[in-house]
């Protein structure tokens, strides 16, 4: 072609990126992969192994080892025995190694990005620009925080042994986000790559050799979902990091519940990209090619929801089919390509299944006339509209280069449209008022919210989700919290399995009539006293043995109407921070000026003594004036992440929470667990003590009287764990932290799979709720609450 060719067509000429020293480092491994045990490579136990595949050509790259059960148990042994010597060399000793690993990540930048985009097919654009740069800076900012631990994360311990499964989207940016925190905060890590994608990770591997890491820190074992099967199940693991579908981290959270692990799930999203008609339009046709077409859209939290503001929204629509024409799909290592190949045949159908199921519903499909390559697994950009809210297409995420499309008229339905999903993860907001972005960026329900941007990611500002794309973030402070746990922990002793049960319920009133202390407790629903839907009373025992009185036997039907109160009362969230405390200082002095009655009532149901009983009432006032305090003073932060922007870090609440408080301490432990919960905007459904019960009826009285909103603290009494069961299995209610004295945590962690509630629980653990270094502070303000980080650009 002539030069005067080209001016005439402008059209792009090729231009590959040479594959020759990825190829060479294949074949110099005789393209074969091995496991990495102990710094060590091994070939899998009984000698299994699957191809990986260049889906850009469908040609085979290398052999990949299935790593079996057997070698999953000698990579978490190798773990082990590295674990307790990593943590003592502290973290400077950390912080060197990580550097170490950052820099050479950056030496062998071109080779990841070349075997990345080989083995993915997505663009060496992407992979060159975007994936290994953003691993060397995950490392280096891991490094500072290895390197400022001690100060930083004072009466923290590394949790030990880490299990990490990661997806194929992202593959070695992935490891990075898992490997980098885990490393830092002094733990071993097992990790386990995607199937389609295991190459960048053994390429890390020899970085970890080179970089001087002990044997046993890093271990990376390749296989399918068996491999990741037996990481889960390894009881010598102390905690699971995954990343990647819904389903899976359902199983996965069904599968540790109970079982002490720790647990971040980060999983699937369907993002909204909102359009208003003051927006920029053309930066904003831009920002949706960024948002889906970024990665083929197999991005977690791409903008695959597209919401435009009606009055702009044929304009829009035009303007993105004329650019969606000059996409350009094809060889991912060709630099001058826009979007790769889908990552393997059985996504590629998926993206087909799901489309035909849009267009079979009624969506009108648009894609550009060009051809797509005949050769490799490619999908052109796609979109669909004429979609309703409900609809499969718009409702489940597709995890192609598929955009659908739906208008709204004011800023209201915007907000709705865009929550209206059981994920959480990310969204965009384009417009130029910042008064109105700024307005609807605390409204969405996710995780991220990118203004006039997206798809940005940084190290110093955690990524995770709300809802059902996950809980945990990674990056930032809170990320390093995902790796550490408080060093009091292993001091606990745990609850005594001996106690008798409870008594039985009975028929309202059988009891009553016989005790001195006769009162009829009832419970505390939406800020009125409410009789238990069963009719059926618990009696209360005192310490003497006698009967103390009785409380209604909550049920199903008055877990369902509390939460349903705790819904409603959304003005408790809206409140002001300093209205909140002043609420909180005035239950303080209600209590106080009732502090005898309550000293009393502990004496008769605990049999503590005099001394102990005023002591309790003593702290309970003072946790009160202490979570007062904190309100208005938990704040978020200002990230300096390396863009023209502010990334500012907000703690928002979780929402409605279910709270099990345990039988110790019983007015000291439910204000412990119910008031930072409060302090922080959320609203709450307690469950007190079922064995000593009457403090927390006598508490509502206080409530009353304190400017309480009705419905932001609710009191549900009864026993205790199936009533936590119910909080767990419940889809409006966001979190439950169950610190009671059965064994109700397993149940809860299990239940909440179904919507992937947060969940906190004693794990058998028997906290000192007099010893503020176990019973308050900022853990209890962190377990309540989610970080959104909401990244502004400025400059013209
Ligand atoms: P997946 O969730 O099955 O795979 C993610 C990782 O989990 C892989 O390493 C896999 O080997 C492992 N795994 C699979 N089954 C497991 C089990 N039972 N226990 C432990 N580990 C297990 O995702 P898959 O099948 O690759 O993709 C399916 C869909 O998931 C995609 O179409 C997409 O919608 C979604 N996805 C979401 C991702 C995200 O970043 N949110 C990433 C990858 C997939």
């Amino acid at each position: 072609m002539t030069v005067a060719e080209i001016f005439e067509t402008l059209d792009y000429g090729p231009a590959p990126e040479a594959a020759a020293i990825a190829d060479a480092w294949l074949e110099a491994r005789g393209r074969r992969t091995a496991l990495f045990i102990a710094n060590a490579w091994q070939a899998p136990s009984d000698g299994g192994y699957f191809d990986s595949i260049n889906p850009a050509t469908a040609r085979p790259l290398a052999k990949i080892a299935q790593a079996t059960t057997a070698d999953v148990n000698n990579a978490v042994a190798a773990a082990r025995a590295a674990q307790s010597a990593w943590a003592k060399i502290g973290g400077p000793a950390r912080a060197r190694t990580l550097y170490a690993l950052a820099r050479m990540v950056q030496k062998h930048a071109r080779l990841f990005a070349v075997l990345e985009t080989m083995d993915n097919g997505k663009p060496i654009r992407e992979t060159r620009d975007i994936d290994v740069p953003l691993v060397a800076r995950h490392f280096y900012h891991h490094a500072g925080w290895a390197q400022l631990i001690a100060r930083e994360f004072p009466g923290h311990e590394p949790l030990g042994v880490v299990g990490q499964i990661i997806p194929w989207n992202f593959p070695l940016l992935m490891l990075a986000w898992k490997v980098a925190p885990a490393l830092a905060a002094g733990n071993t890590v097992v990790l386990k790559p995607a199937e389609f994608t295991s190459l960048t990770a053994i390429l890390f591997a020899d970085l970890c050799l080179d970089a001087g890491l002990p044997p046993g820190v890093v271990n990376i074992v390749t296989g399918d979902g068996r491999t990741g099967e037996a990481i889960v199940a390894h009881p010598g693991i102390d905690k699971i990091a995954f990343t990647g579908s819904t389903e899976v981290g359902r199983l996965i959270r069904a599968a540790t519940a109970g079982s002490g692990k720790a647990l971040t799930l980060e999983l699937g999203g369907k993002s909204p990209f909102v359009v208003f008609d003051d927006a920029d339009l053309d930066g904003a046709v831009e920002g949706v090619v960024d948002a889906i077409w970024f990665n083929q859209g197999q991005v977690c939290c791409a903008g695959s929801r597209l919401l435009v503001q009606e009055s702009i929204a044929d304009t829009f629509i035009a303007k993105l089919k004329a650019r969606m024409q000059t996409l350009r799909v094809g060889d991912p290592l060709d630099k001058s390509m826009d979007i790769g190949a889908i990552v393997a045949p059985v996504q590629l159908e998926k993206i087909e299944t799901l489309v035909k199921a849009g267009t079979a519903a009624g969506a009108t499909l648009w894609q550009p006339d060009w051809a797509r390559p005949k050769d490799g697994y490619f999908y052109p950009p796609t979109l669909l509209t004429d979609v309703g809210p409900a609809s499969t297409a718009v409702q489940e995420e597709i995890f192609g280069p598929v955009l659908v499309a739906l208008p709204f008229r004011t800023p209201a339905d915007a907000i709705a449209l865009a929550n209206n999903s059981r994920y959480g993860l990310a969204a965009s907001v384009w417009t130029e008022n910042i008064n109105l972005a700024l307005d609807i960026a605390p409204a969405l329900k996710s995780g991220v919210v990118w203004i006039n941007s997206t798809n940005l990611f940084d190290a110093a500002a955690g990524f995770g989700g709300y809802r059902e794309s996950g809980f945990g973030r990674e990056g930032g402070r809170e990320g390093m919290y995902a790796y550490l746990k408080p060093t009091f922990l292993k001091g606990l002793k745990s609850y005594d399995r001996s106690a008798p049960a409870l008594a039985a319920p009975v028929p309202a009133g059988v009891t009553s009539a016989t005790t001195e202390l006769d009162r009829t407790p009832k419970m505390y629903i939406g800020g009125k006293q409410t009789r238990p839907d069963s009719g059926y009373s618990r009696p209360v025992y005192a310490a003497d043995g006698s009967l103390a009185g009785e409380v209604g036997d909550g049920n199903r039907k008055d877990v369902r109407d509390a939460v349903v109160a705790a819904r409603q009362a959304e003005g408790w969230s809206k409140a002001t921070a300093h209205n909140r405390a002043q609420v909180i200082y005035y239950i303080a002095e209600n209590l106080e000026a009732r502090a005898t009655e309550f000293r009393d009532r502990i004496r008769a149901m605990t049999g503590a003594s005099k001394r102990v009983a005023t002591r309790e009432v003593a702290a309970s006032i003072d946790r009160l004036f202490t979570y007062g305090a904190w309100a208005d003073k938990y704040d978020g932060r200002v990230h300096a992440t390396p863009l023209r922007n502010v990334t500012v870090a907000m703690n928002e609440p979780l929402g409605v929470m279910g709270i099990v408080c345990p039988d110790d301490a019983p007015l000291l432990g439910l204000i412990s667990l119910a008031v930072p919960p409060l302090a922080m905007g959320n609203r709450i459904v307690a469950v007190p003590s079922a064995k000593h019960p009457l403090a927390a009826t006598d508490l509502y009285q206080v409530l009353d009287t304190s400017d309480v909103p009705g419905g932001s603290f609710n009191i549900v009494t009864g026993d205790a764990d199936s009533l936590a069961a119910v909080l767990a299995a419940h889809d409006d209610v966001d979190a439950v932290w169950d610190f009671g004295s059965n064994d109700g945590g397993a149940a809860v962690e299990r239940a909440s799979a179904g919507n992937m509630k947060q969940t906190w629980v004693s794990d058998r653990r028997r906290r000192d709720w007099f010893d503020p270094e176990q019973a308050e502070g900022e853990a209890f303000l962190r377990h309540c609450t989610q970080v959104k980080n909401i990244w502004v650009p400025y400059g013209e």
